[in-house]
């Protein structure tokens, strides 16, 4: 079974700083890295770095081959990653000495896709495979209704979320992934809001929704919480050395999912995507910092 992953491609100017830059000031950088990212590709190496079969579906400028090629040397297919006129997506990242960053994105090419040429990349998908978004890449509502026309499982990250991603389909998801902001915004109905850091409101609210979804929703360095069945399984983060968070929740996702898909628990599947965000976090960069499989395990039996 394969999941086709219609995701980001972006290229991250990675800036070390003392601080985040405030309005109206100038600051210079301690370095710059240039890394492969984009929530899409970070997310495609963590399904292959978790040992799934990952088929990235996007689009770069002409002149990024090297993202693609780093991409598929992660393990990923890219055989339906298009090259076409105009800039990749980018990402202007601050981190600062907490690992905290500030992140400013331009969808690039990530931006450009319409309802016909999603139609030809989706060609070889089956029914019975995974599709995993983000919400980076336009034109999101044709892919859930190609989804229900190949009968494809949906698995959702809405991040960054706004209202366009708020208003799909998602009852039709069998996976979402979600931190306490975007929990938030989906908890209820828009003319209400739910305290984003009240998690046993959000939980309630959040499966009154989404009955039928298995929801992770993520809470950084306090690890996530499963919601089930009408159960909530709460698991927490091991302390680590932050160097940069960056891609950590992505990397929760990918080895979320790739639990899911490969029969682990839902509770182990939690548990093994908190470890692999939390190594994550302890490398500088995106896709750099997404650990292997093997690395995960070893990290779980240091912890128990
Ligand atoms: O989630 C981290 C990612 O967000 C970065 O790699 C950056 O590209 C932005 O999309």
């Amino acid at each position: 079974m394969a999941v086709f992953n219609f995701g980001s491609i972006n290229i991250d100017y990675v800036y070390r700083m003392d601080r985040f830059v405030q309005p109206g000031e100038t600051l210079s950088s301690l370095s710059l890295d240039t890394v492969l990212g984009g929530k899409g590709a970070n997310q495609s190496v963590a399904l292959a770095r978790a040992g799934l079969d990952v088929r990235h579906i996007g689009r770069v400028g002409q002149s990024d081959q090297w993202a693609v090629d780093a991409l598929r040397e992660f393990g990923v297919n890219t055989d339906c990653v298009q090259a076409i006129d105009g800039p990749s997506g980018h990402a202007i990242i601050q981190v600062d000495t907490n690992g905290e960053n500030a992140i400013v994105l331009h969808g690039g090419a990530n931006q450009s896709f319409d309802a016909n040429v999603i139609e030809t990349l989706f060609e070889s998908a089956k029914s019975g495979d995974w599709l995993l978004l983000q919400n980076e890449c336009n034109s999101l509502e044709h892919v859930f209704d190609l989804a229900e026309r190949k009968k494809l499982n949906i698995a959702f990250n809405p991040a960054p979320m706004d209202k366009a991603a708020s208003e799909l389909p998602l009852e039709r998801c069998q996976v979402l992934i979600l931190n306490e902001v975007e929990a938030a915004q989906l908890a209820i109905d828009p003319s209400q809001t739910v305290d984003g850091t009240d998690h046993a409101a959000l939980a309630v609210a959040l499966q009154a929704r989404f009955p039928n979804v298995i929801i992770a929703l993520t809470l950084g360095s306090n690890g996530a919480t499963l919601l089930h069945d009408g159960q909530r399984t709460s698991v927490s983060s091991a302390k680590v050395d932050v160097v940069d968070t960056t891609g950590a929740g992505d990397t929760f996702v990918g080895y979320f999912l790739a639990g899911i898909i490969n029969g682990l628990s839902t509770s182990d599947a939690l548990e093994r995507a908190c470890s692999a965000g939390a190594l994550a976090v302890t490398v500088a960069g995106a896709t750099p910092g997404i650990p292997t499989l093997k690395a995960v395990n070893k990290f779980i039996k240091g912890t128990h």
